[in-house]
């Protein structure tokens, strides 16, 4: 008997949580050779933290007008924009077609309970995962474009399920996905240094 050579079916969300995981992992992974066995016992204290979820730098100050950035926090993709004027605009005029345009039922810090969503409104800092079943977003700033409808105005867009966010991490109504994105703990250390996982200071 010949063997059934089939591939099990995959299931879109878990194609998007393999790609994040499997990412990190090749990184993980390229270090594990390098440094052989004493991996952990190798590391530098401010490697050490890092692994362990201590908070990421990132200087904003290169980056352009309606630019999105990626950085690694905590093993996940923490998405963080630069966004324009016309951008901030925007968000005023689709609150009818979000699920949760004040922010009510979703996770953020107090200070980004607003509805841009941010300590200083030009920069948007989100938790890169979808809060359906955590697939990674993509980004989609292209408004009325032809796939997501012409009412589309540009944001970030779920390929596992189709949950559409706008520019804030706000879900739209009629998607999988309950809440909005997560913002994490942020804040700004000096005019142009992001710091990843630390609230501002009281
Ligand atoms: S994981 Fe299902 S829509 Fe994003």
């Amino acid at each position: 008997m010949s063997p059934d050579l089939t591939m099990p079916a995959i299931d879109p969300a878990d194609r998007g949580r393999r790609r994040w995981v499997v990412t990190t992992s090749v990184i993980g992974g390229a270090g594990l050779v390098a440094t052989a066995v004493p991996f952990v016992t190798s590391l530098s204290p401010s490697e050490r933290a890092r692994a362990q979820g201590a908070p990421v730098e990132f200087d904003v100050q290169a980056m352009q007008s309606d630019e999105l950035k990626t950085i690694e926090w905590r093993g996940q993709p923490v998405f963080v924009m630069r966004r324009s004027p016309e951008t901030l605009n925007s968000l005023a005029l689709h609150d009818d077609l979000l699920a949760d345009p004040l922010s009510r039922r979703s996770e953020q810090p107090g200070y980004a309970a607003n509805p841009v969503r941010s300590t200083r409104p030009e920069f948007l800092v989100l938790v890169g995962i979808c809060t359906h079943l955590g697939c990674v977003p993509s980004f989609r700033p292209e408004s009325g474009a032809l796939d997501l409808g012409t009412s589309w105005p540009g944001g970030f867009f779920c390929p596992c399920h189709g949950s559409k966010f706008d520019f804030a991490g706000r879900v739209f109504k009629n998607v999988p996905a309950p809440t909005n994105l997560t913002v994490p703990p942020y804040r700004f250390t000096s005019q142009s240094t992001l710091l990843i996982g630390a609230d501002p200071a009281a």
